[in-house]
């Protein structure tokens, strides 16, 4: 029996202008986690049964169309490990990471499984293959995704990330604290980059000049984190989410959290991810954050997570 698991992540600055090759921030998130668990059993040599109750699946692999994307990243990491016929097995998967809400869910369950998988037939990828072999999952996910997911869940540490380009490891010079607030609401990322992707279309100049300022805030932001003037951050995540409200992805629920954060004491806030659903982070003090952890729950948020980024939260 071999057990993988892999972090939620959240990005703290640059997402949708990291799709077209701007630099974003994204640190894990190690209090969401998705465990995979996988087990020989008796039946037939090639059979492999996968269980993930969380989403009320219990299939053999052979029976999910093929870019169903838990069979995907199982096929791949057969193949990449050069398994044609393995022993009769089962892949039980578990994930307390809410999913499609800009936690990551899809990439940690990805990266799990590869790990556990690899491990379990005593040839553990490197985490720079298995990062490859997340994003190609990913796509199946996302349409045309930038990379960051799989990369900061891969490797578990806050990420100063552009695309197509080495990953850069950022030190956190000072802890901060962080209040991640869900909407509840599932909002697919794929569907809101796709618009967003028809919005550049029609008004490149515009939105170029949008990406360019989000970057501006993703480097200003890794400045400071990286000098301990992390009391900077809050007024770069309001600029960066007043960004984000021009790209159109924010939405009433996230601009009520945003908003209730702010007005309970928050230095800062902004929505995270994708958008138009899913989950907002707020720059708190560790004395406020309960006290507006409580005033997020009293304005609609489904559950808050308080986390301390340290630099070393793996
Ligand atoms: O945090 P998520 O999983 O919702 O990712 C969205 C981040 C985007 O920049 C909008 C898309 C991407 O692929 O980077």
């Amino acid at each position: 029996m071999t057990t993988s698991s892999a972090p939620g992540k959240i990005i703290l600055f640059g997402e949708h202008a990291v799709v077209y090759g701007f630099p974003a921030l994204a640190v894990p998130i190690t209090q969401v986690q998705a465990i995979v668990t996988v087990t020989e059993r008796d039946g037939t040599p090639g059979e492999i049964f996968i269980e993930a109750p969380d989403i009320s699946l219990f299939s053999n692999l052979e029976s999910l169309p093929s870019d169903h994307p838990l069979a995907a990243v199982i096929q791949s990491v057969l193949s990449a490990l050069g398994i044609s016929s393995p022993p009769p097995l089962t892949v039980h998967v578990t994930s307390t990471i809410p999913v499609a809400s800009g936690l990551g869910s899809g990439a940690a369950v990805s990266i799990a499984i590869l790990r556990a998988l690899s491990a379990f037939f005593g040839q553990p990828l490197p985490d720079e293959r298995v990062s490859a072999l997340a994003y190609e999952v990913e796509k199946l996910h996302h349409g045309t995704p930038s990379g960051i997911d799989n990369t900061v869940i891969t490797y578990a540490k806050p990420v100063y990330f552009i695309k197509n380009q080495p990953i850069e490891i950022f030190q956190v010079a000072k802890p901060f604290t962080l209040l991640i607030g869900d909407t509840g609401i599932a909002s697919p990322t794929r569907a809101v980059v796709g618009d967003v992707r028809k919005l550049w279309e029609a008004e490149p100049v515009r939105f170029e000049t949008i990406f360019d300022s989000v970057a501006g805030i993703a480097r200003k932001a890794r400045k400071a984190i990286e000098s301990g003037e992390t009391h900077l951050l809050g007024a770069l995540m309001n600029e960066n989410h007043a960004l984000l409200q021009e790209m159109t992805v924010s939405s009433p629920e996230l601009e009520r959290l945003v908003e209730a954060a702010r007005a309970a004491g928050a230095d800062g806030a902004k929505l995270s991810g994708g958008g138009r659903g899913g989950n907002m982070i707020a720059l708190v003090r560790p004395a406020n954050a309960k006290k507006i952890s409580a005033a997020l729950l009293k304005s609609g948020a489904r559950q808050t997570i308080i986390t301390t980024i340290t630099g070393l939260n793996v």
